[in-house]
């Protein structure tokens, strides 16, 4: 299977952008970050060594996370009562994480996501790709590792579709919310 492909059947959440161009970045975006750091398969890398670690019981992929927080994005979108670029914010939450695949070597975190973290790290791989600023604003506050704050409705929802995410992740296992 073409990478494309493996990434366009990981995601199924990627129909739900309208925008043709849009969603044929956000898979060219996953393409490119698999091929540089050699994955075949985008469900062999892992969701995030420092927190697994405090999870009991199974493991979590990043594909697991993505569509979870995707799921949840949508849902905010479909709930709350505003004129919403919905393009913008399920492209965000399928991208949010994309730099993950730079900074995990072997289930650990490498030198990189030491010296360019998290969050700046996936803004320079959409800046590279040509996301909109909106885009790179959704991806770069997802994480209050970047001290930068959202600047949309749309970059909210995300930002609280990861934390709902990862919080049900730890209710779910240990009966507590993320430590
Ligand atoms: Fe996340």
């Amino acid at each position: 299977m073409q990478t494309a492909d493996v990434v366009r059947s990981a995601f199924p959440e990627l129909e739900a952008i309208d925008d043709d161009e849009l969603r044929e970045r956000v898979v060219e975006i996953w393409v490119d970050a698999m091929v540089e750091n050699g994955y075949d398969d985008v469900h062999a890398i892992t969701w995030w060594p420092p927190l697994e670690s405090k999870l009991d019981g199974d493991s979590v992929t990043t594909v697991e996370h993505v569509r979870d927080v995707t799921r949840i994005t949508i849902s905010l979108l479909d709930a709350v009562e505003a004129d919403l670029d919905r393009d913008l914010a399920i492209a965000g939450a399928l991208l949010h994480d994309c730099s993950k695949l730079y900074e995990i070597d072997d289930g650990e975190m490498n030198e990189t996501s030491e010296l360019v973290p998290h969050p700046h790290l996936a803004v320079h791989l959409l800046a590279r790709a040509g996301c909109s600023d909106a885009l790179q604003n959704v991806v770069l506050a997802h994480s209050r590792g970047s001290a930068v704050e959202p600047k949309t409705l749309e970059a909210r929802i995300v930002q609280q579709a990861d934390e709902l995410a990862v919080d049900s992740l730890f209710w779910e296992r240990n009966g507590e919310l993320r430590p």
